[in-house]
């Protein structure tokens, strides 16, 4: 599975740590930045990532910042995005599940590397479960569009 991975400066280390260990796993992983521990802005990474799920090139996206909430911000005002920010298992399987999440964020300064690790494989193995969920997920679209 093809995947795009980004962080800001506050998120560098434990990106490349998650990259170095999905990659192992198998996962084609590309890292569209940042690529040091320089102050940036993490709408500038955030914005690749979700573009590039948004528009097919990557099936699921994963960005990490600081706390995982301006990355989850800044990635939902991208249309066709539905990114979750998620600190444990259970939710991160559930987002892909119930909400079919396509972008997965992450605090570096809310959970450790094992942990976000565990997160992070949840979310990739787990796929949408539809029914349901798939009329929730219209309505999220529609929402989105403006749709009455
Ligand atoms: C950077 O200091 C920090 O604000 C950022 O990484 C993130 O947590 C914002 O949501």
């Amino acid at each position: 599975m093809r995947i795009a991975i980004g962080s800001d400066h506050a998120g560098f280390p434990l990106k490349a740590e998650l990259v170095e260990r999905l990659r192992q796993d198998g996962y084609e992983v590309d890292d569209l930045g940042t690529h040091s521990t320089e102050s940036c802005d993490y709408p500038d990474t955030a914005r690749p990532v979700a573009e590039g799920v948004s528009q097919g090139r990557y099936r699921l996206g994963i960005l990490i910042c600081g706390t995982g909430i301006g990355m989850s911000m800044a990635a939902n005002k991208v249309p066709g995005v539905r990114a979750a920010l998620c600190s444990e298992t259970f939710s991160a399987r559930m987002a892909r599940a119930h909400n079919d999440a396509n972008v997965l964020c992450m605090g570096a300064r809310v959970i450790g590397p094992g942990l976000a690790y565990d997160v992070a494989r949840a979310f990739l193995e787990s796929e949408f479960e539809g029914g349901r969920h798939q009329r929730r997920v219209d309505k999220l679209t529609a929402l989105e569009r403006g749709d009455a």
